[in-house]
């Protein structure tokens, strides 16, 4: 997608010129302030290679003095810009439109300062997740937050997107595990929130406003998290089950049998592991897939403890039990960390997989759990029914349909691997899967965000009070309007 196939135009902004670089580079570094078309291409174009736009400039500061006199200088002169972190995101949030003035946080990425006794990690927003996670556990702590882009995304991405990720379901989200916000406002006045406090009731609470905001409020320049001990004892286990009622009959099994251990669970259809599968091959590469049969339904649990003898006898309890009631029919579990890497990474290698084919559709809802896979069949039968997929025609142009996600968090990913974008296939998607999601009370992004691809869905979760309310707090923090526009709220 280019500017000139968006259903939206350019806003009233100003022009960049001359004085204004001028003016940047009064204060910003020489290599900090990039013109170039090749250093552009990268930060116009998202991770999905599905939204382009046309910036001109991409600024990376190296402090919060230099991001203020940024955003003062855009805002006073209704230049209108986008908060760039890793750049992972799936929703078009994280690249321009037409021509916004790209501001990168890479180089504000200092480890700021850690409490050992507390766990509290205060981090420059443009810290890669990797990096924070790897600093942790040598400290004898992990970061509360785990996603498959850790090797890129930064921790103000995470903070911004509310992502979710892998062990939701055992630390919580980012609106209970951030402490503390520091963030620039577009008229370059700096939020101090950066607390370490836990408990703090001394107003509103106005970090939660940042987090999840996605850039339309602000640049997070510095966070502030409470950060989990790292477990003695992991174990991770791959189950192969036969129907999705039995995934959710183990789901609850797992609760109960594995109680406050459990950090994991992950559930992938059959689809979803041909599409990795696929994927190796179109590369050369082969990988044993985890069990011999391909079972329907696949889960991967992970359980995080501090004493591996009863981890281990929890484990073996709970997996005697879900065969015992022929829920699970088969099944493997990591010997060491070379294996419980292996298993991860064929879940975590679905989002590079499915994107291999030319293009995806992604959607990423909350649903009700009896109904999850409803979605993915109703989808998959649509496009089948239409004459769009077939399992045996390779030219038709969806390639396969897949499920997947964070099954014990209620989230699931619908991805629709294409051959090509194309508006016939479109339309069998939309508005059938939003009206889906509406009819069971979802949400129509329970993790990645509205970014610029949401942007039209959102009265399909949230009613037009709410929607009136969000757009009155985006307003009153960026009265010009200058804060990623076109996306979050209309
Ligand atoms: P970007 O992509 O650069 O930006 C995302 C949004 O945040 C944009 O709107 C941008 O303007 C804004 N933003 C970025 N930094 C700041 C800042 N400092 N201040 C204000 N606004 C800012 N998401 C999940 O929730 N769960 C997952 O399991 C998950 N897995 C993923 C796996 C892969 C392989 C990939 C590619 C993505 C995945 N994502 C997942 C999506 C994505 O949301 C996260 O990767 C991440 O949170 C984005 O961080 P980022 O630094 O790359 O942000
Ligand atoms: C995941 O859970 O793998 C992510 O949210 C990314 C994706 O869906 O592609
Ligand atoms: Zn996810």
């Amino acid at each position: 997608f280019t500017a000139d196939k968006y259903p939206v135009k350019r806003g009233n902004y100003s022009e960049l010129n001359a004085e204004d670089i001028k003016y940047f580079e009064s204060f910003l570094n020489s290599k900090d302030l990039l013109t170039d078309k090749k250093d552009l291409d990268a930060v116009n174009v998202d991770w999905m290679q599905k939204y382009r736009g046309q910036s001109k400039l991409l600024l990376k500061p190296r402090s919060v003095s230099e991001v203020s006199k940024i955003l003062k200088h855009c805002h006073d002169r209704k230049l209108a810009v986008v908060p760039q972190g890793g750049n992972t995101g799936l929703v078009g949030g994280s690249v321009p439109v037409f021509d916004e003035i790209v501001i990168s946080l890479a180089n504000l990425n200092k480890i700021r300062k850690f409490d050992d006794v507390s766990g509290t990690l205060t981090v420059d927003a443009g810290v890669i997740l990797q990096t924070a996670d790897e600093w942790l556990r040598e400290r004898g702590y992990i970061f509360p937050l785990d996603l498959g882009a850790k090797g890129s995304c930064q921790i103000g991405g995470n903070v911004a997107t509310n992502a979710g990720g892998l062990r939701l379901l055992r630390y919580g989200s980012l609106h209970g595990t951030v402490l503390g916000i520091e963030a620039v406002l577009p008229n370059g006045d700096i939020f101090n929130g950066l607390s370490t406090l836990r408990k703090d009731n001394t107003g509103l609470d106005l970090k939660q406003l940042f987090i999840g905001s996605e850039g339309s409020i602000g640049i997070i320049t510095g966070v502030s998290v409470l950060c989990p001990p790292k477990s003695n004892s992991v174990n991770v286990a791959w189950l192969g089950l036969d129907s999705y009622e039995a995934v959710q009959k183990t789901f609850k099994l797992a609760k109960n049998a594995l109680g406050e251990i459990l950090s994991s669970f992950e559930c992938v259809d059959r689809a979803s592991m041909e599409v990795v599968d696929a994927a190796l091959k179109k590369h050369d590469m082969e990988a044993q897939q985890p069990l011999e049969s391909m079972h329907p339904y696949q889960i991967l649990i992970e359980t995080s403890g501090s004493n591996s003898e009863h981890d281990e006898q929890k484990l073996n309890a709970f997996l005697e039990n879900s065969m015992e009631n022929e829920l699970v029919v088969d099944g493997v579990v990591a010997q060491d960390e070379g294996q419980i890497q292996a298993l991860w990474q064929w879940r975590e290698g679905i989002s590079e997989s499915s994107g291999k084919w030319g293009g995806v559709y992604k959607y990423d809802v909350s649903l009700p759990l009896p109904v999850m896979w409803d979605l993915v069949k109703a989808v998959e039968n649509r496009l089948i029914e239409r004459n769009l997929q077939s399992k045996t025609d390779s030219t038709k142009p969806v390639y396969a349909t897949i499920g997947y996600g964070h099954i014990g968090d209620g989230n699931l990913h619908l991805n629709v691997c294409v051959r090509e974008y194309t508006k016939e296939v479109e339309d069998v998607l939309e508005p059938f899967v939003f009206e889906f999601i509406a009819k069971h009370n979802g949400s129509v992004s329970a993790e990645h965000g509205v970014g610029f691809q949401k942007v039209h869905a959102l009265q399909y979760s949230k009613d037009a009070g709410a929607l009136k309310l969000i757009k009155e707090v985006k307003n009153m923090f960026d009265p010009h309007g200058i804060m990623n526009p076109y996306k979050f709220i209309e």
